[in-house]
């Protein structure tokens, strides 16, 4: 059971194995899918989300995102773990993503780091990959910017390609060993991955990649929200759930539980 490492990911593109990663927040998740084969665990800023109730990744602060991945990169004992760095946390530039990546692998036991922003955060990413830490990409659709981008929308589309395809090269130059594409049209995440030597992940960007990713609470149908056109739900984990509540609730109001076998005698 060896750890997954960057060069895992690099040797996967060369003989076309695909890389799958799931988020996840927590150390129950974390074994669970570490132990089921998944490659890499995101513990993504899609935990205000999923996690801390907020409605988008845009409050997320990095105290917020450290136990969480301290809990998933100490549960993981293959997958290889990346801490998100959240909106606010490296902008200002090289030396603020320096201090915040620095932050995450001290404090966290995570492997490497996310950032988004292609061209925009070159700089930032060429900063930490040069202090040893591995950086993962993540461009097209980046919600930490959603405002900017005028809400969630697939990028990319038309003329938007070019623009799409340059960060992801600027990704690959500054140093990164994987980069995210998230909702862009399939083609272009083709094109994308043909071009480039590092792996490309798949968010809502087609099958001609590298590799997929999915937010752990969408593929496991625990959200109660709307689910994006991307995300095929490998489970229905809101309903089990919800199932499970209302049968714990109507025992305990009849007397059906507890029964004798779930009651301690003193003898
Ligand atoms: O925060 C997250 O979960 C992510 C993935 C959706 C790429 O950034
Ligand atoms: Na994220």
């Amino acid at each position: 059971l060896k750890r997954v490492r960057t060069r895992h990911f690099a040797q996967a593109k060369a003989n076309g194995i695909k890389i799958t990663g799931l988020t996840s927040y927590d150390t129950l998740t974390a074994q669970i899918f570490d132990e089921a084969g998944i490659d890499f665990l995101l513990v993504g800023d899609s935990a205000g989300n999923t996690v801390l109730g907020y409605d988008s990744t845009l409050p997320v602060t990095v105290d917020e995102l450290i136990p969480l991945t301290r809990a998933v990169a100490l549960s993981a004992k293959r997958a290889f773990v990346i801490a998100d760095m959240p909106f606010g946390s490296y902008e200002e530039g090289p030396e603020h993503a320096l201090r915040t990546a620095m932050r995450f692998m001290k404090e966290t036991h995570a492997h490497a780091v996310k950032l988004e922003g292609g061209v925009r955060s070159a700089d930032q990413i060429r900063r930490i990959v040069e202090s040893g830490i591995p950086v993962m990409g993540h461009v097209g659709f980046t919600p930490q910017s959603e405002h900017g981008l005028g809400g969630h929308m697939i990028q990319g589309r038309g003329e938007a390609a070019d623009r799409v395809f340059a960060d992801a090269q600027a990704v690959e130059a500054a140093g990164a060993f994987a980069v995210v594409l998230e909702m862009i049209p399939a083609e272009l995440a083709a094109r994308i991955t043909a071009e480039l030597s590092i792996p490309t992940i798949s968010v809502g960007a087609g099958a001609h990649t590298d590799g997929q990713l999915l937010v752990w609470t969408d593929f496991a149908g625990l959200n109660t929200g709307r689910v994006p056109k991307f995300v095929k739900q490998y489970a229905q984990l809101g309903a089990v759930l919800s199932e499970a509540a209302t049968a714990f609730k109507a025992d305990v109001e009849s007397g059906a539980y507890p029964g004798p076998e779930h009651s301690y005698q003193d003898d």
